[in-house]
């Protein structure tokens, strides 16, 4: 099978990233990293990119005149690289309809919270100060709203009793780095489509196990 190109979009230190790069990485793996763009030239994550020898473009958004102007050379970078499919990975710039409609279902977003519950910033935070005691990992397809879109992957994570904002962080992203390379697999290897706002997946899946916390004793 023709492996998937993606496009990988970051903003900071791109632990994301190195997740996907390392699972595109193994044998049989249905896609292959062929850019990393950052809209930061600063982001930590393009050094290590280019350190694996992946072509890296830092296109700073400070200084386009607009944010159409700013995403026409994303778009364009993106073309030059032949690019599939899209990664945004801790991306943190929103995105107008005329670039997510020209991606329209080829781009991917991971937000460190069980979508639609807790979208934008200082997600942990408000898990805590809320009294969540489950939260986790969402992969959606991009949609012009912040953090919303078709759902293809989710994961849970419990709250422990002395969570801090940083210690549940820690926790959620591990699972975010087991998960997106899963969601990206799913989709590169048409296993998932959108139908009606709402993914679904081509072959039934089995019964898995709940998580209940606390366990029962
Ligand atoms: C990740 O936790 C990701 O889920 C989050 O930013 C972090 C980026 O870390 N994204 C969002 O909050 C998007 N709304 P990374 O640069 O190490 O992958």
């Amino acid at each position: 099978m023709q492996k998937r190109r993606v496009g990988i979009l970051i903003s900071g230190r791109g632990s994301n990233m190195q997740s996907l790069v390392a699972a595109m990485r193994r044998p049989g793996f249905p896609a292959e990293p062929v850019i990393v763009v950052s809209n930061r030239p600063e982001a930590a994550g393009l050094e290590w990119a280019r350190g694996q020898g992946i072509a890296v473009h830092a296109i700073d958004h400070k200084q386009y005149a607009n944010r159409m102007a700013f995403e026409a050379r994303l778009h364009q970078a993106l073309l030059d690289a032949q690019v599939d499919l899209i990664c945004n990975a801790g991306f943190m710039r929103m995105l107008t309809g005329g670039f997510v409609d020209r991606w329209m279902d080829r781009q991917l977003n991971i937000h460190p919270s069980l979508l639609p519950a807790f979208p934008g910033l200082d997600t942990h935070q408000r898990v805590l100060d809320q009294g969540a005691l489950i939260t986790g990992a969402t992969v959606h397809f991009i949609r012009t709203e912040m953090d919303a879109g078709p759902i293809v992957a989710q994961t849970a994570v419990p709250v422990m009793p002395n969570d801090s904002a940083d210690t549940l962080a820690a926790r959620v992203l591990e699972a975010e780095h087991r998960l997106y390379p899963h969601a990206l697999e799913l989709v590169a290897t048409g296993q998932v489509s959108v139908r009606d706002e709402r993914v679904v997946m081509a072959a039934p899946v089995g019964r898995v196990p709940t998580l209940m916390w606390p366990p029962l004793g």
